[in-house]
């Protein structure tokens, strides 16, 4: 029996916008939030380096392609917020074509939509930032975790790649915009999941295949898109760890989910499109209209209809439907997740590359250094 949406998602409907603007952050002033991490830590005592030639490949090119967030990047670079969120694939998602008479955005002039748009580049680079701490909690717990000793050294280079990732997002939001939004309710809810879950694997399903999967695909996007040179290169070095981070999931769990039963593949899909759902919602932003006067419910259903939105949202997933595929999830049962990304409108992306290899042709902290030295 496979569960339900209620069960899954805690509504019955995955797009009921009510249900959806009804999970908030209701905790904002605490510095702390502490989840239950319902796992055994666990020792292995099988030392064999390389038992696992994918995983020691990918531990080796790890300690080699580390970089400092300090030294590394152009940090003296003048920011213009205005400018930056001007060019932003992340800025105003009103189409023109949208009529917007008689809408709370009637009578909105230049100022606002500026305004607006400022808003919207703190609210995505603070998404990225609380994410990253995520994955650097999760990581930490991988490494405690994973009875394997090649996954156990290679989730100890993540955790680094993790904390620096955390500190560069900080750093740029601190230094060169104005001000943090704390993180998103829907992120937070994934998180915590994530956290909470006791099986090992499900972490790996839920940060390297999904959070980040969508992170890597998220930060190519806006690299390739913005003209600002620190965030450029931030973003390019950032990248260039996520790729791997994402092949350390695939690798893993197309080892272990051979082992793994029906019932339990099943409860990996019902997983995936939890997440999948969470990450969707929270582009919402609804945190960001909280901060101006317009119903909530409005904007965000005139949001939802502007097309360049919705490809932008839908590329997000142009590396989560692929590995879920090689991981053999889409298919597996009745192909239950293949219906589910249909009905989120994702799933024309099957076919695009997986992350698996993909980590090498990104690494471009290797390039500049190989640049740098010729
Ligand atoms: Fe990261
Ligand atoms: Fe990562």
């Amino acid at each position: 029996m496979s569960a339900t949406n209620e069960e899954i998602l805690g509504r019955a409907d995955a797009n009921d916008l009510e249900a959806i603007l009804s999970i908030t952050n209701d905790d904002m002033d605490s510095i702390i939030h502490a989840v239950k991490d319902n796992a055994d830590a666990i020792f292995t005592w099988d030392y064999e380096k390389g038992a696992r030639p994918a995983l020691n490949k990918l531990y080796e090119k790890a300690k080699g392609a580390q970089w400092n967030g300090e030294t590394d990047l152009p940090w003296e670079t003048a920011v213009d917020p205005v400018e930056l969120a001007r060019n932003s694939v992340t800025n105003a998602p009103i189409d023109q074509q949208v009529d917007l008479t008689g809408t709370c955005f009637d009578g909105w002039g230049e100022k606002e939509w500026t305004d607006l748009n400022v808003e919207f580049q703190n609210w995505t680079l603070s998404q990225f930032m609380h994410g990253e701490q995520g994955a650097l909690l999760c990581t930490a717990k991988i490494v405690e975790t994973v009875p394997w000793i090649d996954a156990k050294y290679y989730a100890a280079t993540q955790v680094m790649d993790e904390a620096r990732h955390v500190e560069v997002f900080a750093k740029y939001l601190d230094e060169k915009l104005s001000g943090h939004y704390p993180i998103n309710a829907h992120l937070k809810l994934l998180l915590d999941d994530i956290i909470e879950d006791p099986r090992w694997d499900m972490t790996y399903l839920g940060m390297q295949i999904m959070v980040e999967g969508l992170a890597l695909a998220a930060f190519g996007f806006i690299q390739q898109m913005t003209t600002e040179p620190l965030l450029k290169q931030l973003l390019r070095y950032v990248m260039s760890d996520e790729a791997r981070h994402v092949a350390f999931g695939v690798i893993s769990l197309q080892e272990y989910y051979k082992e793994l039963t029906g019932p339990e593949i099943r409860e990996r899909q019902e997983f995936a499109f939890e997440a999948a759902v969470r990450m969707r919602d929270r582009f919402l932003q609804q945190e960001v209209w909280d901060r101006f006067d317009v119903d909530v419910k409005e904007v965000v259903k005139i949001v939802m209809q502007a097309p360049e939105r919705q490809v932008f949202q839908t590329m997000l997933f142009s590396k989560i439907v692929p590995n879920c595929k090689k991981l053999g999830l889409l298919d597996a049962g009745d192909g239950w997740l293949r219906q589910r990304f249909t009905e989120l409108g994702v799933i024309q992306f099957e076919d695009w590359t997986d992350t698996g290899e993909e980590y090498a042709t990104l690494d471009e902290v290797s390039k500049d250094r190989e640049a740098a030295s010729a």
